[in-house]
């Protein structure tokens, strides 16, 4: 290669390894390669020079070319190389990012009255005990002292299903079943709640809704009276609404026990508020379940979660527990 070649090459080599990235490096390609370049320029002198000279002198300055072309692609594919790496990492998904805290919301209300609820009972003793929401007549009727031609039947406002004979099976009208299923299965001495969904034709309005959730208490031992029923009332009110709430019991009838009551608690502004009902388990449906009513008694209440979720939270209209909305959810 002759000097100035190698001066050539040299100067070339140096811009390139000076070029700070691609951009630049493809900025000199016209200059080292193109029409005007250096190298370019020399090989057009090549014809002017003698026929030994030319070899020699063509072969320098392809070799300088050469290296210098060389030298371009790697340069480039360095830089390429630093290039991708610095994207990457300016792309990189930072884990240790911290984006303030993820509210995890909260238990619907019903829920939280439900929870609530099983919680006292349990510390009462009772277990909880539970049945289908589609039931047969024989459950939610029969077996309850309510025959097929009991007037109480209509009371229910019952939502048939189109299943088996007409009138048949339902979408159970009240926990009591649960009672009936319970005492099929398990041997007295009885404690057990029951909480779960309930259905009744009831238009929805500020105080009902078709779909709604009730409690059952159910407890058969010996010598179970209606104190027993009044002592334990209160006992839950108590732990549930706190001490200054009280109770009372109100005459009423229900096929499945006798006597029957309604129980009301106290409001703050002194009136009475009705929670469901109770009384002493009928005779006849302990015999129903293969109890003997000489030896065992038992009393059952049954009441509605979610109207105990609108008298704890103090709600205007029972439908908002039903309206999913975020806003009015968020509140408690
Ligand atoms: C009964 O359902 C009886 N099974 C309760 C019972 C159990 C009595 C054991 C004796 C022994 P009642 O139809 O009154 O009773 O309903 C009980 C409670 O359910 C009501 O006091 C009320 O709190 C709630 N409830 C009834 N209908 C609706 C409705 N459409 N929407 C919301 N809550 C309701």
């Amino acid at each position: 290669m002759s000097t100035d070649y190698a001066d050539l090459a040299t100067q070339a080599l140096t811009d390139i390894a000076d070029a700070g990235d691609v951009d630049a490096l493809d900025a000199l390609r016209p200059v080292l390669f193109g029409k005007k370049s250096a190298l370019t320029e020399a090989k057009k002198h090549l014809g002017a020079l003698e026929a030994d000279e030319r070899k020699a002198a063509g072969q320098a300055l392809n070799e300088a070319r050469g290296q210098v072309e060389t030298a371009f692609e790697l340069r480039r594919d360095e830089l390429a190389s630093i290039a991708r790496t610095a994207a990457l990492e300016a792309e990189r998904l930072d884990l240790t990012e911290y984006l303030g805290r993820h509210s995890p919301g909260h238990l619907h209300l019903v829920t939280q009255a439900r929870d609530r609820l099983e919680d006292v009972f349990v510390g009462m003793g009772y277990t909880i005990a539970e049945g289908p929401e589609v039931e047969t007549a024989w459950y939610n009727f029969e077996a309850l002292n309510i025959p097929e031609w009991h007037p109480a039947r209509g009371s229910f406002d019952t939502i048939f299903v189109n299943l088996g004979e007409p009138e048949e099976v339902m979408l159970r009208s009240h926990t009591s079943p649960v009672q009936i299923r319970t005492m099929e299965n398990q041997e007295p001495p009885i404690y057990i709640v029951a909480p779960g969904r309930t259905f009744r034709t009831d238009t929805a309005d500020a105080t009902h809704l078709p779909a709604f959730n009730q409690i059952e208490g159910l407890v058969v031992d010996r010598g179970i009276t209606l104190g027993d029923l009044a002592g334990t009332i209160e006992t839950f009110v108590h732990a549930f609404f706190g001490q200054e709430v009280e109770t009372r019991l109100r005459p009423s009838y229900f096929p499945f026990t006798e006597p029957s009551a309604e129980f009301d608690i106290s409001l703050p502004d002194g009136s009475w508020l009705e929670l469901g009902g109770c009384g002493v388990v009928h005779p006849n449906v302990l015999r129903n379940c293969g109890i003997d009513p000489e030896v065992w008694q038992g009393f059952a209440f049954g009441f509605g979660i979610d109207r105990l979720a609108v008298m704890r939270y103090q709600l205007d209209d029972i439908r908002e527990l039903v309206n999913n909305d975020v806003r009015f959810l968020r509140q408690f």
